[in-house]
């Protein structure tokens, strides 16, 4: 299969290219080196880094990273017929998609932690790695260190996935870890998460849903065998969530997270969100505190299982990247790859169609009749009311419901009748309520 025997009189040499030295290519290229005796003990390969691609030779590396392998040349590692696997840690769209095609018409296995480019053309790469026969895996690209894409393609590829939960972004979830144990309001809370390098300086990309939403394409993509990309991803983030809302979540036995939900209805139809919502103490996912990930998944005949670790990170990442490394080196010694080849075109349920039950922060004038009024509005859109708690705020009041489960469109019809009572003064979040019934 083109592997060299080793030097040194081991097992047969796997020569890997590395595109990219930073926070996941360079504890990668480490990992290969600490590691390196045991994975050939159990595997009977030798991995070898032969070269590494970056874009400034000049910029200082980590101690344990040979320099001599670095090159600026990343087209020269992908046509280097030395090379058997390439490693994709660039990230972005361009070029490293077209270095992916490039490795892959050339016979050469892919291993990539690129969500952002799976999001958008996970299709078109899929099929071109079955096109070539080679292997083309990702688990880093989901949750980093959480193996939950080999989970979903293999060990659970004969169940009927109903729906897959997670916690995916970690700058998020520990932005609203400090707003609920804390007290901290979402200002501070950013501004703690930027401090100790979890959100970036401009953190629209995690805290308005984008990054969770890249991710939670690829998890439908994997669970329900369809192509879903990032724009299929209805996104609401979490910058509206205030101290009231945290609050009332604590008072009412539930915490609040932001979840990508990939969910799949008895009709066939799936729909792909990330929202926060309100997530019931008793749940698994309410414990995931913190930068923490996990991914929460259901299944007909498997019931529940959670994933749980972290998400991002050079070192956790690096780890899911080596074991596809690994995966990918012996599939090639045997001849074999394991692509995730043509996927179906999927059929997306629009928001509206979907069933949640509902929490809403409705602030009215403090006036008899307001609240059979208000009520009214629900009743004549059939969304049903579960619970309701009123507090005085002065001249006025704030009401807040939990409905049960209702189409998405009749809270929305809700939402504008409300907002046109002289009665209401301010509608505030509006949010989905993960309960029993959902
Ligand atoms: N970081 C995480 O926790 C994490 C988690 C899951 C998935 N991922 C994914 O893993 C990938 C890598 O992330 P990262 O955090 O390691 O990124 P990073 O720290 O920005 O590293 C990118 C590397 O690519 C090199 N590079 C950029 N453009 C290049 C080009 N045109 N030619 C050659 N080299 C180029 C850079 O070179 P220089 O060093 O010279 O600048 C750098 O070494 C991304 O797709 C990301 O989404 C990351």
């Amino acid at each position: 299969m083109g592997s060299v025997t080793s030097e040194l009189g081991g097992g047969p040499v796997v020569r890997v290219g590395v595109l990219g030295c930073g926070n996941v290519g360079a504890p990668l290229i480490e990992l290969i080196s600490s590691q390196g005796a045991a994975i050939e003990a159990r595997t009977g390969l030798r991995l070898e880094v032969t070269r590494v691609a970056v874009r400034d030779i000049a910029k200082h590396r980590p101690a344990a990273i040979d320099t001599s392998l670095l090159t600026t040349d990343a087209d020269g590692i992908v046509n280097d017929p030395d090379i058997d696997l390439v490693v994709e840690l660039i990230g972005g769209i361009d070029p490293a998609r077209a270095r992916i095609h490039s490795s892959l018409k050339a016979g050469k296995p892919v291993v990539t932690g690129n969500k952002e480019l799976l999001a958008k053309c996970g299709a078109e790469l899929f099929q071109a790695a079955e096109g070539a026969g080679v292997d083309l895996l990702f688990e880093a690209a989901v949750a980093g260190g959480i193996p939950i894409i080999r989970p979903l393609r293999e060990s659970l590829v004969g169940e009927r996935i109903t729906r897959v939960m997670g916690i995916v972004n970690g700058t998020t979830n520990y932005i609203l870890t400090r707003m609920t144990e804390a007290g901290a309001s979402y200002a501070d809370a950013l501004a703690e998460a930027q401090e100790l390098g979890y959100a970036e300086a401009d953190p629209t990309a995690d805290v308005e849903g984008y990054d969770a939403g890249a991710k939670a394409a690829i998890i439908a993509s994997i669970a329900f065998g369809a192509s879903v990309v990032a724009d299929d991803v209805h996104h609401e983030g979490i910058s509206g969530i205030t101290e009231v809302d945290i609050d009332f979540a604590k008072r009412m036995g539930f915490v609040i997270k932001l979840l990508a939900v990939a969910e799949q209805t008895d009709v066939g139809a799936i729909c792909v969100r990330v929202h926060p919502a309100m997530v019931p103490l008793e749940h698994p996912l309410a414990a995931v505190r913190e930068s923490f990930n996990a991914v929460f998944v259901e299944g007909a005949a498997v019931g529940a299982l959670m994933f749980y670790g972290r998400g991002a990170g050079g070192s956790p990442t690096a780890s899911a990247i080596l074991g596809d490394l690994i995966d990918a080196a012996l599939n090639r010694h045997k001849g074999s790859h394991a692509s995730v080849g043509q996927l179906a075109t999927a059929v997306l349920r629009p928001l509206d169609e979907v069933e949640s039950a509902y929490y809403l922060n409705v602030e009215v004038l403090d006036r008899p009749g307001v609240l059979a009024q208000v009520a009214g509005v629900f009743g004549n859109h059939a969304v049903s009311i579960r619970s309701m708690e009123q507090e005085g705020l002065g001249d006025e009041a704030r009401l807040i419901f939990i409905t049960h489960r209702a189409r998405g469109a009749a809270v929305q019809a809700t939402l504008a009748d409300l907002r046109a009572l002289e009665a209401v003064d301010r509608i505030g979040s509006v949010l989905r309520v993960v309960n029993d019934e959902a």
